[in-house]
């Protein structure tokens, strides 16, 4: 446990046994794709991590960062790549690692990123789905848990940068947002 969290949602080993069985899901569905793994940044990144390793494929991996929220726990709709992709996806079948869906926006806009640079698919992988918080009417092709209307940290997840760290999931207490000044 974690002073700042209300209460723990998703613990490390429940958190790695859905990764197992995305991975072993992920294994079967591109198994002769030579898929392209793109991993979200920086939320995403312990999920890439863990997930990769149980991905049994010949595969890339490559890297994007693109803002949504700065620092605040609001979405803000506006959605900014701060480093793009080293190779080009044409051609490629493209799977993208998300930490969590909420508004669907980010989704959206990558969705829509990587159509338009012409690849070959594109699917959505996220670990954490809250589907109360959309805004779109887009899903994503798979993911691990579905979360309640809260703001959560940990495993990649931050607020203003902090929690990512912890190896479980929980969900961050309230006067947090009201005490400390975001960056
Ligand atoms: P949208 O709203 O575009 O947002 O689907 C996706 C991005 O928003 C962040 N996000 C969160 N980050 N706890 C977090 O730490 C949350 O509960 C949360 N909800 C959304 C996240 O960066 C995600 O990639
Ligand atoms: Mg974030």
């Amino acid at each position: 446990m974690h002073p700042d969290l209300e209460r723990i949602l998703f613990d490390e080993k429940t958190i790695l046994e859905k990764v197992k069985q995305l991975g072993a899901q992920l294994s079967s569905d591109y198994h002769d794709k030579n898929p392209l793994f793109i991993c979200i940044l920086k939320g995403a990144s312990l999920f890439m991590a863990d997930l990769v390793k149980r991905v049994d494929v010949h595969m890339e991996m490559d890297f994007m960062a693109i803002s949504s929220y700065g620092a605040s726990s609001q979405s803000s709709g506006v959605v900014r790549i701060l480093k793009d992709l080293e190779r080009s996806v044409e051609g490629r079948h493209v799977v993208i690692v998300e930490d969590i869906v909420d508004t669907g926006l980010t989704l959206k806009y990558l969705r829509d990123t990587m159509v338009h640079r012409h690849a070959a698919s594109v699917r959505i992988v996220t670990l954490f789905d809250k589907p109360s918080g959309r805004k779109v009417d887009i899903a994503p092709d798979y993911y691990g848990f579905t979360v309640p209307n809260a703001f959560i940290v940990g495993y990649g997840l931050d607020y203003s940068e902090h929690y990512r760290n912890l190896p479980f999931v929980g969900v961050l207490k309230s006067d947090i947002y009201a005490t400390s000044e975001p960056d």
